[in-house]
């Protein structure tokens, strides 16, 4: 085994070491609104459940050179963003959102995604995503960094409406292999759903 002290490494290498082995990472694709309503679109891969009562998930949003993404700066004022989770049919508009646009412009026009009104929230949703996640901010918490300058914003997200394509619920299980979800790896590469098999809990 090799032994590495993320204190001896860069920020890149410590990049790389924990994206190639903590995986895969579901991808969540959020919608936010800025103050002067542009609709913001963009995937992040650091995210995951909090806590299933009440629902909450959490999103982690680097700062580039100290600076807020979009994401995180629309939600930390809004305090609402909508979350989508990422399968093999609308990855490729997916992964367009990932471009670096100034804030007042819209990565939705970079895709074929149609936005659709939330319920709980005033932020949009995404009307292709078969799972969709109204989230009202519960936390935003500065991470990391060095003193005065956080290196990432961890956003606690509370979901206040689930939305599911009938088509992959019944009876109050959502089926994978309807959902078809795709996960981020290392880099530009990612999977989807592999193997499906059963353990029996002792
Ligand atoms: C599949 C994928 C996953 C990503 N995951 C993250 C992530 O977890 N955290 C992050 O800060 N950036 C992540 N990024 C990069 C952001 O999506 C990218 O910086 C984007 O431009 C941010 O948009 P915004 O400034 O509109 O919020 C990811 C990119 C891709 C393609």
């Amino acid at each position: 085994m090799i032994s590495v002290n993320p204190e001896n490494l860069s920020e890149r290498e410590n990049y790389k070491f924990l994206t190639g082995s903590i995986i895969p990472r579901p991808i969540a694709l959020i919608t936010t609104q800025s103050h002067t309503g542009v609709i913001n679109v963009a995937p992040f891969s650091f995210f995951n459940i909090v806590s299933s009562s009440p629902p909450m998930l959490s999103v982690s949003v680097q700062r580039k050179k100290g600076v807020q993404k979009d994401t995180a700066r629309n939600a930390l004022k809004s305090r609402e963003f909508v979350v989508h989770i990422t399968d093999e049919d609308i990855i490729e508009d997916v992964n367009q959102t990932a471009a670096e646009l100034p804030p007042g412009d819209s990565e939705l026009f970079l895709t074929k995604f149609t936005a659709i009104p939330s319920e709980k929230v005033s932020v949009p949703g995404l009307q292709e995503a078969k799972v969709r996640l109204e989230c009202i901010l519960e936390q935003a918490i500065p991470l990391a960094g060095s003193g005065d300058n956080p290196g990432c914003d961890l956003l606690i997200g509370r979901i206040v409406c689930y939305h599911i394509d009938e088509g992959i619920y019944d009876k109050g299980r959502i089926d994978p292999s309807g959902l078809k979800p795709v996960a981020r790896l290392a880099g530009q590469t990612y999977t989807k759903l592999g193997e499906l098999f059963e353990l029996q809990r002792p």
